[in-house]
């Protein structure tokens, strides 16, 4: 038998539950064209949500069409043309004359060289000159824009990790020039979506940045613990075994709700369940879990600075007035103009997410594992 929780991979179909909202306000902007950006920290849901609203408007109509990159592995802006062009094409495109004939109507200048596999128009890639590939890469930044007037659709381009642009040499003037291109558009939107809670702002809300007020921005939460119990009895109870409403609301607990975990932590309770889930299987689970990633706990704690795991420390034990000169002592944290840069640090690691006053770990088990492990230890 199949276990019954995803982690890992996308939340699609019975595996995705809650965010009725997200996902009704994210299949109305794709569907009216409204750009938007999607900011969570990682493993909280987005690519799931892009990829179900993508689902349900494509289902709902065949002249939209969703194209998907992901930016997490695209470290310059040639190779961020290349990908570019590569999925309007190929999420547009049927057959390979018409990709053919794409490229000869609409990149007349740029006039890549094509190669396919014959079992597959996903094998598709371009191959450009690279010499006198700048002056000419409107082309590409038009392409979707020149195809979807042409075919009489939609298109809506999806880009996942978006924040890695900010990371490209010139960031800047990348950013200025996709944004003058895009904004013309009539017939293609933008999702732009990422984990760098910081940079995602500093990209979309700073006013001096080419990307302020581009769209709707939506800020994804963790799913509610209210949401979970259902969701933890049926899956549990679709496969022959059964979990009472208390222990499914603990296995949420432990995680803080962190939609990944909460699923992880479901599925290994699960396999350790004969009959009815007992409360002492779901803290063995928990604690294999944390054991299970202590060597990579162990490493990011190691490439950490001591001032920066004592302000951790600090964290961990619940302090709140951080720059109070009792606990700039007790946590040796030097004077109280060190805290922005510590937090700064740390949310740039993803260790801390800071959403106005509040700090919390990103990772509510390495969290644990600090607590539990670390910081007891003689
Ligand atoms: N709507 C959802 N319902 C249930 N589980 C979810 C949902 N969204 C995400 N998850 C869980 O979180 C994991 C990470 O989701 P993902 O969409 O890849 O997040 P992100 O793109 O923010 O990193 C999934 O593999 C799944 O275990
Ligand atoms: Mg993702």
């Amino acid at each position: 038998m199949s276990t019954p929780f995803v982690f890992g991979k996308l939340a699609l179909k019975s595996n995705f539950t809650d965010r009725e909202n997200d996902l009704l306000r994210l299949v109305n902007n794709f569907e009216s064209g409204v750009n938007t950006t999607l900011i969570s920290p990682r493993r909280w849901g987005k690519s799931s949500l892009v990829e179900k609203a993508a689902q349900v408007v494509q289902a709902q109509n065949s002249k939209i069409k969703v194209c998907f990159i992901d930016a997490f592995d695209v470290r310059s802006e040639h190779h961020f043309y290349q990908v570019l062009a590569e999925e309007v094409l190929k999420s547009t495109s049927g057959k390979f004359e018409e990709i053919a004939d794409y490229i000869q109507k609409f990149m007349k200048k740029l006039l890549p060289k094509v190669s396919f596999s014959p079992d597959s128009i996903q094998e598709v890639s371009l191959g450009f000159d690279w010499g006198s590939f700048d002056k000419n890469n409107s082309e590409i930044l038009d392409l979707a824009e020149n195809i979807a007037a042409e075919k009489g659709i939609k298109i809506v381009v999806c880009v996942d990790e978006f924040q890695n642009i900010a990371g490209f040499t010139d960031a800047l003037a990348f950013q200025k020039a996709l944004r003058s291109r895009w904004q013309k558009h009539q017939n293609v939107s933008y999702c732009l979506y990422g984990s760098k809670r910081h940079m995602m702002m500093d990209i979309f809300t700073s006013a001096s940045m080419p990307f302020y007020k581009f769209g709707d921005i939506m800020f994804l939460e963790k799913i509610a613990e209210g949401k979970w119990i259902p969701f933890i009895q049926t899956k549990f109870e679709e496969t022959g075994k059964k979990i009472n409403e208390k222990e499914a609301a603990y296995i949420a607990q432990l995680v803080e709700n962190h939609p990944y975990y909460v699923q992880q932590l479901s599925q290994l309770s699960w396999l350790r369940t004969i009959g009815t889930c007992k409360r002492a299987s779901i803290d063995e689970s928990f604690d294999s879990l944390m054991l299970q990633f202590s060597l990579l706990f162990q490493n990011i704690t190691d490439s950490l600075s001591y001032t920066q795991i004592n302000f951790m420390h600090a964290l961990i034990s619940g302090k709140e007035k951080l720059s109070s000169k009792e606990v700039l002592d007790k946590y040796n944290l030097g004077s109280s103009a060190n805290i922005a840069q510590l937090k700064k640090a740390l949310a740039n690691r993803e260790i801390i997410d800071i959403v106005g006053p509040q700090i919390e770990f990103t990772d509510p088990v390495y969290k644990a594992w600090l607590q539990k492990y670390y910081f007891r230890r003689p």
